[in-house]
């Protein structure tokens, strides 16, 4: 190889370097609002729960699609048993109570259930006999 082709061939390495550093350094930039969304819940407006509460009745994974249907059995198994105590998965109690159980950890229900249910065009109905916290009685 002559020294005209070595420096030409050195010239192309160059660039294919570059190229290389403008692709990472895009799909670094590009990719920073999945990777940083993903701590405060992915795809879904943030989590939003009262300062000290530990974990929610269930694991987020169940509650996220399971939450509705969690409360319908709470609402039969009180409303036709009077059973009022639920035992979750691992083996703690809560009160089956809308208001006093899930609004007093999510007490900012406009920030947390409104939220989602804004942003999935969900409209729940409960909220014409339920009060949305205990303030309110
Ligand atoms: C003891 C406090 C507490 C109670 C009671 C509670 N939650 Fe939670 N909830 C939390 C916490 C904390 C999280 C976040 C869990 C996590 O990040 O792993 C959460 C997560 C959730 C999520 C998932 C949100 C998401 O973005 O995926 C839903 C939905 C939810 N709760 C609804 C309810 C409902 C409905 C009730 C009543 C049946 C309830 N919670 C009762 C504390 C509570
Ligand atoms: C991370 C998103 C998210 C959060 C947070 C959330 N929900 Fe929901 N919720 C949904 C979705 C999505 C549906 C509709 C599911 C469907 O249509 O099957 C729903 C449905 C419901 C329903 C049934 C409504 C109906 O008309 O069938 C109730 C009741 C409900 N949510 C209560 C709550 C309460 C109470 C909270 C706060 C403590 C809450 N949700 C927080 C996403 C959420
Ligand atoms: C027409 C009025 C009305 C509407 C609308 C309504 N409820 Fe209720 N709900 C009641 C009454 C009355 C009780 C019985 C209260 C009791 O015995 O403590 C009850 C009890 C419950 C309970 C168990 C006790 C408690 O304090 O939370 C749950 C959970 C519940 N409802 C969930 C829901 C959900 C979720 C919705 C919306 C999808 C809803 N309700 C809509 C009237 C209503």
């Amino acid at each position: 190889m002559s020294w005209k082709t070595l420096s030409r061939e050195k010239e192309k390495m160059n660039d294919l370097f570059k190229i290389v550093i403008g692709l990472v350094l895009f799909f670094g930039l590009f990719s920073i609002p999945f990777w940083a969304g993903s701590s405060s819940g992915g795809n879904g407006p943030e989590i939003v729960v009262k300062e000290g509460t530990e974990a929610c009745v269930e694991s987020k994974e169940f509650m996220r699609p399971n939450h509705m249907h969690l409360l319908d059995q709470w609402r039969d198994s009180v409303v036709r048993d009077n059973d009022r105590v639920y035992t979750n998965a691992s083996g703690k109690h809560f009160e089956k109570s809308l208001t006093k159980t899930c609004l007093n950890c999510h007490s900012n229900k406009e920030e947390f259930c409104d939220r989602c249910h804004d942003y999935m065009g969900v409209k729940p109905y409960c909220w014409s006999c339920h009060l949305s916290s205990e303030e309110q009685i």
